[in-house]
């Protein structure tokens, strides 16, 4: 192998129009495409050092060994490494994430990019773009979009070819931030992965997937064209579809707390007073509230007199993931 270690760096993404439910749950290939933006200033640093003579791979994650479920998801990706080198060696994978752990921000979409970067040029291969977006999907769905820089496209595909994410506007294209409010740091019950696996079991789910074409199509043409005005309506429209689904899955899945209702009802109200900003919410209870960068700081502000809100993190849009010198990298 020519190279041993690399170390690299991805953002997490926030869903505009959302990915749920799988065609293949094994290889994530999702029942519809999605589009995301990267959240620059919050990542997961990864370094991954091929080791002969460890018996098998270590993770760690912030510095502590990682569970089982989540190690075995990290040796799943690097087993197909392994396949693609023609190398047996095992990894030591270490993994940092600068945000807070429980803050609620989903770092499985950065970790899995930052993996598939870090071990695959560790590995000595050198992937470009669409196989490394590939790559990362293998680990989770979301992570596909992490690859890329800025506003997002995961074309759903049907396979593991032709399902990647690519870049459909650069993060200077379009100042958005996205406004985090915090409701809950307690880990969710039930996991995306759980939740995928339910997305049939609802009546709703082949009515959101059969219309989500349309939704995408408004979506790409909302960011390119700057109009925060139609971006808002279908981001707000998505995310209610995809927790209508939620709601009637069997059993149902309802992440939502009531400090999500009261927050997403408040962007209702600012934006009846004339305020540009939107609500999009996730596998959890949080609310991501969009708005152009020129109102940020007075939407924060609102947002801030809201009873329930544990923290606001901020984000704009973020780049693309990316290897950092050195072998050496101290985190
Ligand atoms: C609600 O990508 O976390 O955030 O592939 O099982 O790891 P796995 O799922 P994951 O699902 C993300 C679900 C979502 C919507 C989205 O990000 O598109």
């Amino acid at each position: 192998m020519p190279e041993h270690v690399a170390t690299a760096e991805a953002h997490p993404n926030i869903a505009l129009i959302k990915y749920w439910g799988d065609l293949d749950p094994v290889l994530h290939i999702p029942a519809n495409g999605s589009i995301s933006m990267n959240l620059a200033g919050m990542f997961t640093r990864t370094r991954v050092s091929f080791t002969p003579g460890l018996a098998q791979d270590r993770f760690t994650l912030n510095d502590k060994t990682a569970d089982t479920p989540s190690a075995q998801r990290v040796s799943k990706m690097l087993d197909r490494l392994r396949l693609m080198a023609g190398i047996d060696t095992r990894a030591l994978v270490e993994s940092q994430n600068n945000f807070p752990t429980g803050a609620g921000i989903a770092s499985s979409a950065s970790g899995f990019a930052a993996l598939a970067l870090a071990a695959s040029k560790a590995a000595g291969l050198e992937l470009d773009e669409k196989d490394l977006s590939r790559l990362a999907r293998t680990g989770s769905g979301s992570a596909c979009r992490s690859i890329p820089a800025g506003f997002v496209e995961w074309q759903g595909g049907t396979n593991d070819e032709d399902s990647y994410a690519f870049t459909l506007a650069s993060p200077e294209h379009w100042d958005l931030v996205d406004c985090i409010a915090v409701v809950s740091q307690v880990e969710k019950q039930v996991s995306s992965s759980e939740g995928h696996a339910l997305a049939s079991t609802s009546v709703y789910q082949k009515a959101r997937v059969s219309d989500a074409p349309r939704r995408l199509e408004i979506c790409r043409k909302a960011i390119l064209e700057h109009d925060f005005e139609a971006l808002a309506e279908v981001v707000e429209l998505d995310s209610n579809l995809m927790h209508a689904v939620m709601f009637t899955s069997n059993p149902p899945v309802i992440y939502w707390l009531p400090e999500t209702v009261r927050i997403m009802q408040a962007v209702q109200s600012m934006r009846k007073t004339g305020l540009p900003v939107c609500y999009t919410v996730d596998a959890g209870p949080n609310v991501h509230v969009l708005c152009p960068s020129e109102v940020a700081g007075e939407v924060a502000n609102q947002l801030g007199q809201i009873t329930g809100i544990a923290q606001i993190l901020m984000a704009h849009p973020g780049g693309a993931a990316r290897l950092v010198n050195g072998k050496n990298n101290v985190f």
